[in-house]
């Protein structure tokens, strides 16, 4: 069958056709079209969106990945990438009248090479981030990103929204540690640009325009990734802390004994880390007294010999001294690590249990956040009295999830009706503090309407230009980051 669209336009036959190519195309493995099959791919994580997917396109290499664009941009149906479906802004869920293809890259999830001496990683879509970690660690390397979802997130996902994570402070974001993409552009041409090179000053750089682009210009199938050295000494401290300013000092104080060792640097609200107390089963509180404010601090290196415990006492025995902490722990064992990093990785699961959610995954200067956590919380309990107000997040990078849920009694969908101005209730202190109201989850379909505000003028009428050059049918992740 052609790959073109039928000379009369019936909606509902041209739909069939499609489906009919489609799996010619991929054969029965490759294609979902009975709806119990397609739905879990209609929604997102949030649950903020119930889209209906017109199939499930599964693809198990490139070739197939650019086949199902083709034959999608003919039949003038959106196509939806989508990775492990873990976007917090709906990124990667189709529309709700069933007019578009979700295109799973789940099947291509082969580790291509890994290279100790370039230190890079070669790897397709679907690898999930944590397996891609895992492989790194065989060669004895570190692939420096980590996410909560990392167990879920496949690395097209991570790269087509530019994630941030815990390790943003020491390493940046997935879009630092890029050296290669391959990917496959909407009139279906695929680009193989998964070169491995730590220096090309070749034109224009075509891999950042696909990183944090979403999907909505083509399809990252694979990437070549850099890697660092695979720390030798780990410590991790859970602080208790009077203030988040101080939260700030102890985070200078870390920065001044030795920046090259700090690797993550999270805060989180007294009130949110209760949440996870209550609602995750196993969770506990490794010191005496609750506080206001927490800090997990983790220091890494590869250097063999680096005293990394006695310099991370003699910081906090500092702080404690002058106040800055009143109490902290140190993991004693691999168990206790994970302990730690799970109060503070739990923190978005938890705010799910307990209510409905309202998310600002926004971002100030570092400075900043002392600020920004005050002022926005001041606002928001005037806004609406009784909402919980849940901070966390990378203080280090100043990236904060000023998460807020619902009142205990408020009717969940009251509380969601209200959303907008809860959002611009916190925007409006981000934008006084030169932040932006997307730090590291993107745009997605949940912020478009934000962009005209936020990077109006120039600036977005070039993204604009951009997308019409790359995508003239608008048929790329259709409804996502721009309005
Ligand atoms: C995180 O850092 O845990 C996530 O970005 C989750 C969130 O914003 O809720
Ligand atoms: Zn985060």
């Amino acid at each position: 069958m052609p790959d073109s669209p039928s000379p009369r336009s019936d909606p509902a036959a041209d739909r069939a056709r499609l489906v009919a190519r489609l799996g010619e195309l991929l054969g029965p493995r490759g294609l979902l079209t009975e709806p119990a099959d397609t739905a879990p791919y209609g929604e997102d994580w949030r649950r903020l969106y119930c889209g209906r997917p017109l199939a499930v396109a599964r693809p198990a290499d490139t070739a197939q990945v650019a086949a199902v664009v083709r034959a999608c941009m003919a039949a003038g149906a959106g196509v939806v990438p989508q990775g492990g479906n873990t976007s917090m802004v709906g990124g990667a869920v189709p529309a709700a009248d069933g007019s578009e293809v979700v295109l799973s890259l789940a099947r291509l999830n082969r580790v291509r090479a890994v290279d100790a001496i370039d230190m890079t990683l070669t790897v397709e879509a679907g690898v999930t981030l944590k397996a891609a970690q895992q492989a790194a660690a065989e060669a004895d390397c570190l692939l420096p990103l980590s996410v909560a979802s990392e167990g879920t997130a496949q690395i097209g996902g991570i790269l087509a929204t530019n994630a941030g994570g815990n390790n943003t402070v020491r390493y940046g974001n997935a879009r630092d540690l890029v050296l290669g993409l391959e990917v496959v552009l909407p009139d279906g041409a695929v680009w193989n640009g998964l070169r491995r090179l730590h220096k090309d000053n070749t034109g224009y750089c075509l891999r950042q325009l696909f990183v944090g682009a979403e999907g909505t210009l083509g399809v990252i199938t694979a990437a070549v990734l850099k890697l660092a050295p695979r720390p030798r000494a780990v410590e991790l401290a859970f602080c208790a802390l009077p203030s988040c300013a101080a939260a700030l000092a102890l985070f200078r104080r870390l920065q001044a004994r030795d920046p090259a060792a700090l690797q993550a640097f999270e805060y989180m609200s007294g009130a949110g880390v209760e949440l996870v107390l209550r609602h995750i089963p196993g969770a506990a509180l490794p010191l005496a007294v609750p506080s206001g404010h927490y800090a997990l601090v983790e220091l890494a290196t590869p250097r063999p010999g680096a005293a990394l415990r006695a310099a991370l006492e003699n910081v906090l025995e500092g702080a404690l001294a002058d106040g800055l902490v009143t109490d902290a722990v140190i993991a004693g064992s691999v168990a206790q690590h994970a302990a730690l990093w799970r109060l503070r990785e739990a923190q978005a699961e938890a705010q799910k249990r307990a209510g409905a959610n309202v998310k600002n995954d926004v971002s100030v200067p570092v400075s900043k956040v002392p600020e920004l956590i005050a002022r926005a919380s001041a606002a928001c309990a005037a806004l609406l009295p009784g909402i919980r107000i849940v901070p966390f997040g990378h203080l280090g990078d100043g990236n904060i999830h000023f998460n807020l849920v619902q009142p205990e009694a408020m009717d969940p969908a009251d509380f969601l009706a209200r959303g907008d101005a809860i959002m611009d209730t916190v925007g409006a202190v981000v934008r006084a503090l030169d932040g932006s109201f997307s730090a590291e989850h993107g745009v997605g379909r949940l912020k478009p309407h934000l962009m005209p505000a936020w990077r109006g003028g120039a600036e977005l009428a070039t993204m604009r230009r951009i997308k019409a050059a790359l995508d003239p049918l608008g048929l790329m992740n259709p409804g996502k980051v721009l309005p």
